[in-house]
């Protein structure tokens, strides 16, 4: 481990002043309502209903059913006494095409949301894009199309124009790496196309919407607070081999790489840069480098990568090692990886840091006396919030943590049966049960506030 100067005094808890505590969801994930008041199908609604693509045909017609319960969730974020929420809003709810016809109701439901959440004395923190493109603008040639960046920004203007009198913070963005790797690459994501051309245009084109979207918050925002949203990992061969080791520095370039660089440093990394610079025009390199507020780190466990001639770049995922600790659904549980991260993080892009998702996937069940005792994941938080502590200890800005979730949801590929929630799901009924770990995150930001 490698340390940075400490910039801020720590309080007894290990944390600086201030330190923000939050959970995180996604629309798709946890809305349901997938036709109510006029929303219209997104990519992953199709991909749903596509044969052999999402475990057991699950989709996220009804998920977690918050459209309809938001107010017993939101209940549930008070009682963890959090200082964030940090939620995304599904672009065909509010613009059901994905361009032109606005659709009021759509748009009513977020209003009560976030005045919901401001009422409970939570902030928001509104993600513009977490997955679930309009398929209307898919059929229009989707990411891979120039004219998206476009679109992304007038969508982008509807949400300032409704919100930015409540809502202060504002990503772009969530995972830009994962959902254009899955989509357009690896036919793990919607819309499940695996094809170089395709991934290029959708990287450059996805990269240009969020400099154009950081332009449009800022206009139409006083005082807006503006970052993005990424995925990063340290990715390891899987087998200590020339081609492995070229594979993992591939995937390296396009999971940790393609996106910050370019919209933190104005450059492409350089195994990227060559083949995406065809579809580079003049100018865009300073329409995607604009300033951002801070960088959103979502962050579970490193990666593996191996060598694969036939795969699009010829890398594939990889497997972590037989004897690494795992995860209930077998991620690497590897919080060294996490501090570093952090550290690495700090000196490259020089950005307040706010972890926006860290948690972990379990097969929770509820136990006959009503309960979930989810001790895996205790033990996984307290193991990555004390490397984040770490982190901080040898000077790395981070300034707030979101779990990875809520509540159980729609995970997916994986469907429904990967819980990641602090709050057990019951999809046949809709009940909540807060399960073990919520007590323990509870108790946790309370004893860090008291520290302060
Ligand atoms: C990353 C994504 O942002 C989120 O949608 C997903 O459910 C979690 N990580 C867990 O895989």
């Amino acid at each position: 481990m490698t340390t940075i100067a400490p910039s801020r005094p720590l309080t007894a808890a290990g944390y600086p002043r201030g330190f923000k505590w939050g959970v995180s969801t996604s629309s798709y994930q946890i809305e349901g309502g997938h036709d109510a008041d006029g929303r219209l199908p997104s990519i992953w609604d199709t991909r749903c209903r596509m044969q052999g693509k999402i475990a057991n045909g699950d989709t996220g017609d009804v998920a977690c059913d918050h459209y309809h319960r938001y107010p017993e969730d939101i209940a549930l974020m008070k009682g963890l006494g959090l200082d964030v929420y940090r939620f995304s809003v599904a672009w065909p709810r509010v613009l059901p095409k994905g361009k032109g016809r606005v659709n009021q109701k759509g748009l009513d439901f977020y209003d009560r949301l976030i005045d919901g959440v401001l009422e409970a004395g939570i902030e928001p923190w509104l993600c513009l894009y977490h997955w679930d493109l309009p398929q209307a603008l898919d059929d229009l040639g989707g990411w891979p199309a120039r004219d998206s960046a476009g679109w992304f920004a007038d969508y982008a203007a509807l949400c300032c124009q409704r919100y930015g009198d409540r809502v202060k913070h504002w990503a772009t963005f969530n995972e830009f790496a994962v959902f254009t790797l899955f989509g357009y690459c690896i036919d793990w994501s919607a819309p499940g196309i695996t094809d170089r051309e395709a991934h290029l245009k959708a990287i450059h084109h996805v990269n240009l919407a969020h400099g154009m979207g950081v332009d449009v918050i800022r206009d139409l925002v006083p005082g807006a607070v503006v970052g993005a949203v990424h995925n990063r990992q340290v990715v390891w061969p899987e087998k200590d081999t020339d081609a492995d080791r070229r594979a993992a520095a591939l995937l390296d370039a396009h999971w940790n790489k393609a996106f910050p660089d370019p919209q933190l440093l104005g450059h492409y990394p350089d195994l990227i840069a060559e083949s995406i610079a065809p579809y580079v025009k003049a100018g865009d390199m300073a329409q995607i480098c604009r300033r951002t507020d801070w960088f959103g780190l979502n962050h579970y466990g490193p990666i593996f990568a191996k060598d694969d001639p036939n795969a699009t770049w010829g890398f594939h995922w990889g497997a972590a090692p037989d004897d690494a600790d795992k995860s209930d659904i077998g991620w690497p549980i590897w919080p060294a990886a996490f501090r570093d991260e952090l550290i690495g993080l700090t000196k490259t892009y020089k950005l307040p840091i706010y972890v926006t998702e860290n948690g972990m996937g379990g097969n929770d069940k509820v136990d006959d006396k009503g309960e979930v005792n989810d001790a895996t994941r205790i033990r996984y938080l307290t193991l990555y919030t004390d490397a984040m502590k770490e982190a901080i200890a040898a000077g790395a800005d981070v300034r707030g943590y979101y779990v990875w979730s809520l509540l159980d949801n729609f995970e997916w590929g994986t469907g429904y049966q990967n819980r990641f929630g602090l709050v057990h799901v019951d999809y046949e009924t809709q009940k909540r049960t807060a399960k073990a770990s919520y007590a323990w995150y509870r108790d946790y930001i309370k004893a860090a506030r008291a520290a302060e």
